[in-house]
């Protein structure tokens, strides 16, 4: 794939070190890819809003490597991590041919996130996205090439991708598809690209956090997708993707925010019912996950308010609600939702503007 662009090794002559450093957010899947063949390529198309708080900071210093033993050391919110570093080094071993150059060099990677480690929310999208969008920072400044920055991001996503399907979708603001689709053009399994053509309503969308749970998922998402390879309703599920993102994608064009919602609340109830219904069968919502689920319903009959709720391969729910009912959300959250939070936490969240590379 020419985007991806492949370097031949550096010549070792010459000494190269510097530091980069990205900022990546974390995103919430609309549309979930649940579902997976070789090598990460998703089973159906995904769509997500990328978020603006709960974001990734990473720190790249490289330079030439001197010996086979040091490659990696990765320290997380100034800690050494060893299960981390350990997941990093697998993770660039599996990215080489594509990145030659990185054999070549020891890395010193530091890393922090703006959530709390033990909220239970998923790192894996910013972190992966903000390792690859590094990478791909060192890969223009040592490679003196003239190539264009939207080349270079479908590369970081690619990469990113690898890491970790959904991290495909951070390195773009907004409203982001991953997964070819008939449905969006320019799609494609193998990168995310970003999606345009929504009402304006939608950029301005909330997304709050509720932490139901802080504890660690019991299944992780990586045996859960390996786990929809014998899933006798695996089929209808893909078939059922592409419906909704067609349904979807048509209700953000003209802001139909009935249609938007039950789509969405579908998507989670599906993802979650296909974990039930796994073999083995496994629950990952909380008996609070579906207390709140039954208050946003409810409170959405009573008041006729398009506020919604969506979830992740785990318990907390996430609240999505335009910016036009801002006031009535956070009066109806803290008084009915809140008591049902894990230490009261909530990350009070809103679709953002993407990646930013940090002096
Ligand atoms: O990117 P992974 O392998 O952690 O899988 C993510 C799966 C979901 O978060 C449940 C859905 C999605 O599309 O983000």
């Amino acid at each position: 794939m020419s985007y991806l662009n492949i370097q031949e090794p550096l010549s070792t002559n010459h000494e190269h070190y510097g530091v980069v450093s990205w900022q990546s957010p974390s995103n919430i899947a609309l549309i979930k890819y649940w579902g997976k063949r070789p090598i990460q390529l998703p089973e159906n198309a995904s769509i997500s809003f990328t978020l603006s708080e709960a974001i990734t900071k990473t720190k790249v210093k490289y330079r030439n490597r001197s010996s086979l033993s040091e490659w990696v050391q990765f320290s997380f919110e100034g800690k050494k991590e060893e299960t981390f570093a350990a997941r990093i080094i697998k993770y660039l071993d599996s990215i080489k041919s594509y990145l030659p150059w990185i054999e070549q060099m020891a890395f010193e990677i530091e890393s922090e996130n703006s959530f709390p480690h033990s909220s239970g929310i998923a790192s894996s999208a910013s972190s992966m996205s903000a390792l690859a969008l590094c990478l791909c920072d060192i890969e223009q400044t040592i490679y003196p090439t003239q190539i264009d920055a939207d080349i270079i991001r479908k590369k970081a996503s690619y990469l990113s991708r690898l890491g970790s399907g959904s991290a495909a979708r951070s390195v773009y603001p907004g409203l982001v598809a991953w997964g070819a689709s008939s449905h969006i053009k320019g799609s494609s399994d193998e990168f995310a690209i970003p999606v345009s053509s929504q009402h304006s309503l939608f950029n301005e969308f909330h997304d709050d956090v509720l932490i139901v749970s802080a504890a660690q998922k019991s299944v992780s998402s990586s045996a859960g997708h390996a786990l929809m390879d014998t899933n006798i309703f695996a089929n209808t599920r893909y078939t059922q993707a592409d419906r909704h993102m067609e349904l979807l994608l048509q209700s953000m064009q003209t802001g139909d925010l009935e249609t938007f919602g039950k789509i969405v609340e579908d998507e989670a109830m599906t993802l979650h019912a296909l974990m039930m219904c796994s073999n083995p069968s496994y629950i990952l919502m909380e008996p609070n996950t579906i207390a709140v689920i039954k208050l946003i319903r409810n409170y959405r009959k009573e008041t006729n308010l398009p506020i919604f709720f969506t979830l992740d391969a785990g318990p907390n729910v996430h609240i999505l609600y335009p910016d036009s009912i801002a006031q009535e959300a956070a009066s109806f959250i803290e008084k009915q939702l809140l008591p049902l939070a894990h230490n009261g936490q909530i990350i009070k969240d809103r679709v953002g503007p993407g990646p930013i590379k940090l002096n």
